[in-house]
């Protein structure tokens, strides 16, 4: 099928690569015209393993183009996916500025008829809203499908191409079947619903994840002062069928650019409706309470911070991306610093992201290594589960710091590898480990 994706950020570049990579021809558009021609040099804009590899070969094979010129791009399409952000409003509300935006483009450069296929993460109501742009936009007839994405950062390719399931939303049954048939070489487990249904889908299923992570972190609480160990807690719930053992990981909570809008973009939806939506409420207050858990362990094991050494490892806001949108270490070093403590912070990839973002910037000493980010610390924090900081020796570790402090917010090391060490281990919910 003749494809083209609007917007190349996370969900329109990997979904539009992906399509390329089994036969699709695509066309993957942005209006920013940097990123066209870098992309069109060759490089990718985001860190996820395995993309560079895939788009060189399919740009290679003919089958996969970057641009920035919508009308050619929509008149050979068969189908348009929008993928522009969706980015939060002061009030948490989505802000559909770009999509009503691409919504009018399209309609202005259709040739023939068309699906409008929706992969962006919008309220319920917005597909309706941009059949009615493009209606008035257009004499040529045209179907708007819903088509929630469901892929996670770092696994992003395998998501897409060997998704869970893929969810359709339409009341057109040939678009339906035009798009099913796109996914078929995907998945079979393909469902059909209406277009309000599906976006809910998308927004009850982060929301729903959200609430897993909430739900285990503040079991992990408790097994702190109860003596349980939250990771067998998990596995021991894990083991229903009816619970499922995944997204029951405690921390110090979820970030990214997805759980923490759409959990606050429900909210809201459900607003706008008088409906008050308890339950989630509560999994957002719990989610930003759990990151200063590591601050309240700081203070109890190392006193007033002020004037100490703080190394903090892991930035991105979960390991194998370099996104550190609403990441708990944006947090976590902000509250360091205002209370006075020296922080030096190291990540494999995403350091140069944070500093970006990260109005202190100039506050924390960055390092290239993770020892030297341990080096003459009071007290470690592991705030990202980067594979690397697993497979590293706590002995060595412990050996470049100062005090022998370790707080593990993502519960990554054993107690095996604590034992070989003389650290006072500090996890989450796991009282017995250290
Ligand atoms: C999430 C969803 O998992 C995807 O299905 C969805 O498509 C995507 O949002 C989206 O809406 O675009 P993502 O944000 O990339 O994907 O990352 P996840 O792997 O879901 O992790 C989110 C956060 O939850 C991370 O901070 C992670 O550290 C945390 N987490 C995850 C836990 O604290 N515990 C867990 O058990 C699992």
């Amino acid at each position: 099928m003749k494809l083209t994706f609007i917007g190349t950020g996370y969900v329109g570049l990997v979904s539009g690569v992906c399509f390329s990579e089994i036969g699709n021809d695509v066309t993957c558009l942005d209006k920013d015209l940097g990123k066209i021609e870098r992309l069109n040099r060759g490089e990718v804009p985001i860190y996820e393993p395995g993309l560079q590899e895939l788009i060189a070969k399919n740009r290679e094979l003919g089958r996969l183009r970057f641009s920035g010129e919508l009308t050619p791009a929509v008149e050979r399409a068969e189908a348009i996916f929008l993928c522009v952000g969706t980015p939060p409003l002061p009030n948490g509300e989505a802000n559909l500025a770009f999509i009503e935006q691409a919504a009018q483009e399209i309609a202005l450069a259709m040739n023939g008829y068309k699906i409008i296929a929706t992969k962006s993460t919008v309220p319920v109501g917005t597909n309706d809203r941009i059949r009615d742009i493009v209606s008035k936009l257009t004499p040529h007839p045209f179907d708007v499908v819903s088509i929630p994405e469901f892929l996670r950062e770092g696994s992003a390719i395998a998501d897409t191409l060997h998704p869970d399931r893929i969810i359709i939303g339409t009341d057109s049954p040939e678009a339906a079947e035009k798009i099913a048939e796109l996914h078929r070489p995907l998945t079979d487990r393909i469902m059909v619903t209406d277009v309000r249904s599906a976006e809910m889908i998308k927004y009850a299923s982060n929301a729903f994840l959200a609430t897993k992570i909430s739900f285990i972190n503040e079991i992990a609480n408790i097994c702190e002062k109860v003596g349980a160990d939250v990771t067998d807690v998990a596995k021991g719930m894990g083991h229903d069928r009816r619970i499922g053992p995944s997204f029951l990981q405690a921390g110090i909570g979820y970030g990214g650019s997805c759980f923490p809008k759409d959990t606050n973009a429900l909210i809201q939806i459900a607003g706008n409706v008088d409906y008050e939506f308890k339950l989630l409420k509560s999994v957002v207050e719990v989610n930003q309470g759990q990151r200063f858990n590591v601050m309240t362990k700081l203070r109890h094991s190392l006193g007033e911070l002020g004037g100490k050494r703080i190394g903090v490892w892991g930035l991105a806001f979960k390991p194998d991306t370099d996104d550190v949108r609403e990441s708990p270490a944006l947090d976590i070093i902000g509250a360091l610093l205002a209370e006075g403590a020296e922080v030096q912070a190291y990540d494999p990839v995403a350091t140069a992201n944070f500093k970006a973002i990260f109005d202190q910037a100039d506050e924390v000493e960055w390092r290239d290594d993770p020892i030297e980010a341990a080096r003459d610390c009071d007290a470690l924090c592991l705030l990202t589960d980067w594979a690397e900081f697993k497979s590293l020796s706590l002995t060595e570790v412990q050996a470049a710091m100062r005090q022998n402090i370790l707080i593990d917010g993502r519960n990554v090391y054993t107690s095996e590898q604590v034992d070989e060490a003389d650290l006072r281990y500090y996890s989450v919910g796991r009282p017995h480990v250290g």
